[in-house]
């Protein structure tokens, strides 16, 4: 028997007081064998039986079938579409007026869908921001997504997209953050956190790496958890950041999940600082 989600999952609100879930899934890589589809589509049934409510894609994971991935996994059930919080993301160079409009429709139809929860561009390309603003303030008066937001941008971009109209209804800006990549504390997480927009951090286990990190493990052992759980909670120790780490093994699948509700002391807090120092002075923006 599933508890009902707010019992399990701390949440992050976002502007406009709306809540999700504080962590979620992500699916990059997900898609791109048919060989390997069954055990995706059956990995997101599992994330989403055991309380995920949150789920990233992209339109570039798989050329698309990540979202079909997700897509099947929604339509078989048993957790409704309407439970969880949907995020897709448009190419940059799909960004335009025509271009973002068509890119929506495909990725509604592989997600089976009518609508996004909310709708990233993936990186900034040279498409005019005022342009993608402008036609995501389309979409979302049409009912096709609910939210829109950014990712990979960092604080001169934010500025700028806040210097074009409407460009603060930005929801969220998805970047790089993990305990080995933590740039952003620096600049850009004060930034976001003084205009009240959530981060939404990608790679927060490093790609599995800090999994088997010695530092953490050390943490780890002393709390009956892995190291994993302990790179994520360190990332949702902030109030305004969700973590997406993307999972197909069950076990993985559960460890994320229950490493939202585990609470770092400042002791470890202080002993991650020693193994990966906060930064100093400003860096250049993580990606991956
Ligand atoms: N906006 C962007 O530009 C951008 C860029 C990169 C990623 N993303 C999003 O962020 C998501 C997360 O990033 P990511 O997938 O690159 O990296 P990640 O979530 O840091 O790591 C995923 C890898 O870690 C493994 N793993 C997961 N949980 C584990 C655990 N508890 N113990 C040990 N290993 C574990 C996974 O293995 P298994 O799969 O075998 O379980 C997988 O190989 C992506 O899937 C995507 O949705 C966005």
């Amino acid at each position: 028997m599933l508890l009902p989600m707010s019992t399990l999952m701390r949440t992050v609100t976002l502007p406009g007081g709306e809540t999700v879930p504080a962590l979620g899934l992500g699916t990059w890589q997900l898609g791109e064998s048919a060989r390997s589809r069954r055990a995706e589509v059956d990995a997101v049934r599992y994330a989403l039986e055991i309380g995920y409510r949150l789920i990233d894609t992209a339109e570039m994971y798989g050329d698309g079938g990540a979202e079909e991935v997700v897509g099947e996994a929604l339509a078989r059930g048993p957790i409704r579409r309407e439970a969880v919080f949907l995020v897709s993301k448009v190419y940059p160079h799909n960004a335009s007026r025509k271009g973002m409009i068509a890119a929506c429709e495909r990725s509604l139809k592989r997600l089976r869908t009518g609508h996004l929860d909310l709708y990233l561009l993936h990186w900034r390309g040279s498409v005019p921001l005022a342009e993608t603003v402008d036609t995501f303030e389309r979409l979302r008066e049409q009912g096709k997504i609910r939210h829109w937001g950014v990712s990979n941008l960092d604080v001169g971009d934010l500025a700028e997209l806040w210097s074009v109209d409407d460009g603060e209804r930005c929801a969220a800006n998805q970047v790089y953050y993990s305990a080995s990549q933590r740039g952003i504390e620096y600049d850009l997480l004060p930034w976001q956190r003084q205009f009240g927009v959530p981060a939404m951090a990608y790679c927060p286990i490093d790609q599995g790496a800090l999994a088997g990190n010695a530092s953490l493990h050390a943490i780890a052992r002393a709390r009956s958890a892995t190291a994993a759980q302990v790179a994520l909670a360190w990332v949702l120790r902030h109030p305004d950041v969700i973590a997406i780490p993307k999972a197909v093994q069950q076990a993985h699948l559960r460890d994320n999940f229950a490493a939202a509700s585990l609470e770092l002391t400042a002791a470890e807090l202080a002993q991650i600082d020693a193994a990966f120092p906060p930064p100093v002075r400003k860096r250049p923006l993580a990606m991956n």
